[in-house]
């Protein structure tokens, strides 16, 4: 837990590679680096659907604390939607966590705001946690922090639609600059961690600061083993989604370990 009794969270998002056998071997280079006794940091891999029963064979042979997400998921409970997965069979086969609306979801698949809703709504339904990834172009940041500022809001309070106080203080949300996911180029802890405060403030308003202060925030964009001791301090950042870094075993451990 840190100084907030918040347990920070490191999630690595392998979009969409390795086949199946490259996620095994990556998941257990992972998982034989990680060492019982990281209980301060939640670590969850998220390999793509394909390489979910696999990866989780691998944590479950190694009695491993790391955890299991998917990418994406679709909110229906079963159906005609082909091609779909819904977070019945993202349980069954061990997922604990799922990110939803990841910009290159919402900019290569057209995921709305009002998808990553019913998406967030079908995920606690079925016991999974979202981490619901929100952020800003270039042209926004640019525009101004505070033009940036409200349009993460809004995608906040849209992605969070209809979902009880005590509900929001379980989901995740992940702070992801489109302009820093990666380019090499991350926001500054600064930025970051003002952002988290609004977002933070925001959900104090709307459903108690008691509920506010147990919610996770994320920070996403080109983190590295080599940036990451500047985003730790920022009392409102309880981890990293990460992403290219994720895919080097020994890297994604380092960036854990900044955390313990
Ligand atoms: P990156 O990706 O770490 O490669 O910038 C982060 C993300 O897209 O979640």
């Amino acid at each position: 837990m840190n100084g907030n009794g918040r347990t920070p969270l490191i999630v690595g998002n392998w979009k969409m590679n390795k086949t199946t056998g490259q996620a095994v071997v990556l998941a257990q280079d992972i998982a034989n680096l990680h060492y019982r006794d990281y209980k301060t940091v939640e670590t969850v891999l998220c390999p793509p659907f394909v390489d979910l029963k696999s990866v989780n064979g691998v944590l479950e042979y190694d009695r491993s604390a790391l955890r299991l997400g998917a990418q994406d998921v679709f909110w229906e409970i079963s159906g005609a939607y082909t091609g779909a997965i819904s977070p019945e069979m993202l349980r069954e086969v061990g997922c604990s966590y799922c990110i939803v609306g990841h910009s290159e979801r919402r900019a290569y698949f057209g995921e709305t705001d009002a998808d990553v809703n019913r998406k967030v709504h079908a995920l606690l339904r079925a016991g999974i946690v979202p981490i619901i990834c929100v952020g800003e172009g270039l042209e926004l940041r640019d525009a101004g922090d505070r033009q940036a500022e409200s349009f993460i809001l809004e995608q906040v309070e849209a992605a969070l639609e209809g979902l009880n106080d005590r509900d929001v203080s379980t989901i995740v949300i992940a702070y992801e600059p489109i302009w820093a996911i990666g380019t090499g180029r991350t926001a500054t802890p600064e930025q970051a961690q003002a952002v988290s405060v609004a977002i933070r403030a925001c959900l104090g308003e709307r459903c108690g600061w008691e509920n506010a202060r147990k919610l996770r925030i994320l920070y996403g964009g080109s983190l590295k083993p080599e940036n990451v001791a500047l985003f730790v301090p920022m009392p409102d950042i309880d981890g990293g989604l990460i992403g290219g870094a994720s895919l080097d075993a020994r890297a994604f451990i380092d960036l854990m370990k900044a955390w313990l």
